[in-house]
């Protein structure tokens, strides 16, 4: 399936407008910061490696938005993108890492004429889409060892082609256990509010012809009792140190389900979703989104007018709840704490 999340062209960010999935398949243009800010807040580009990606891209775009390309410009350009976009979402911290890429890079090139910076920038931002490809191929690889010929698998959200550069982390597994002849059946919960599974998950799978079941986030619990799921893999937004895991909300509530049904609960991020400067999942910020994502369905009251709502974008899912985690570094098991350091750190030594 050719489904570039994410592109960049001479007119602008091309992105597929995930909002407007799976009603029709339309692709907007973002031409300036507050376009790409508003896309990114709004979830037209979404999933914590595409917004990373969003947000590099938005970086360098903005750098050369200026009437003349005048260094001293440049600069302030580029730092006015990186400041925004970082008060977007809070909790995927794809975002801060490739914000922090580009700010590293502007440093290391501010000495440079105005339009030399902007090609640099330009440069990094493509080169973190194109990372972004080759990691998520080694993560469905790494991953579909730990997958039977025949194998049922529940996903949570969508952590799929649309969520990153073109292929997945969590559905990247199943791609290439597809790919590699296994047998794949996908359960995906629907995932209120905004119905990441069933408007994103199911429409990508139904697209490879992947056999997907939809569910309710609250059936989950009849499947995993019926035994009729053989491993659960969802995504990740952040990952402390500890290998507690953000994910969208619903994911922990899945984790314990699976834990008390003895089915393994795999993790697919790539290591760029590692914070090892936060200890535990009890520091990760948690995203609160508008009351009317609960309160309103397609623009319509579900729900009597004024009433008070909870709605936090994402959840921890403890560590201790994890079977493995699954990186382009290798699938890492508990203790979390080593194993993560250790992937980190080879990668570091690699760039
Ligand atoms: O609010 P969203 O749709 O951006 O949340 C996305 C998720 O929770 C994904 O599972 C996560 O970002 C991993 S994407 C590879």
């Amino acid at each position: 399936m050719d489904l570039p999340t994410i592109q960049w062209t001479d007119k602008g960010i091309r992105i597929i407008d995930q909002t407007r999935l799976p009603r029709s398949r339309s692709y907007l243009i973002l031409k300036s910061l507050s376009e790409i800010e508003e896309a990114i807040r709004s979830l037209r580009v979404r999933g914590a490696p595409a917004i990373g990606i969003a947000a590099a891209m938005g970086v360098a775009w903005h750098a050369g938005s200026g009437p003349e390309n005048e260094r001293e410009r440049v600069l302030s350009l580029a730092r006015e993108a990186i400041e925004c976009l970082a008060l977007t979402r809070p909790t995927a911290v794809n975002l801060f890492w490739a914000l922090e890429r580009m700010r590293i890079l502007l440093e290391k090139v501010s000495g440079q004429s105005g339009p030399q910076i902007i090609a640099a920038l330009r440069r990094e931002a493509l080169e973190i889409l194109e990372e972004d490809r080759r990691v998520c191929r080694r993560i469905g690889q790494n991953g579909s060892a730990l997958i039977p010929s025949r194998a049922r698998i529940l996903t949570h959200c969508n952590a799929g082609s649309l969520a990153t550069a073109d292929y997945g982390t969590a559905l990247g597994v199943i791609y290439a256990a597809v790919e590699e002849g296994k047998h794949i059946e996908v359960f995906a919960d629907e995932t209120r509010p905004l119905l990441q599974g069933a408007r994103l998950t199911a429409w990508e799978l139904k697209e490879r012809n992947i056999p997907v079941t939809l569910l309710c986030d609250s059936a989950a619990g009849s499947l995993l009792a019926r035994g009729a799921v053989d491993c659960v893999i969802t995504g990740a937004d952040r990952i402390a140190a500890n290998g507690d895991t953000a994910n969208k909300v619903g994911t922990y509530p899945l984790s314990v389900l699976a834990r008390k049904h003895g089915v393994p609960f795999y993790v697919a991020a790539p290591l760029s979703t590692v914070d090892l400067s936060l200890s535990s999942g009890d520091v990760i910020p948690i995203e609160e989104r508008s009351p009317e994502e609960v309160t309103h369905m397609s623009g319509r009251p579900v729900a009597p007018e004024g009433i008070d709502v909870f709605n936090p974008a994402f959840d921890i899912t403890p560590a201790e709840n994890i079977s493995a985690i699954i990186t382009e570094a290798g699938i890492i098991r508990p203790p979390f704490l080593k194993g993560l350091s250790t992937a980190l750190k080879q990668s570091k030594r690699k760039d």
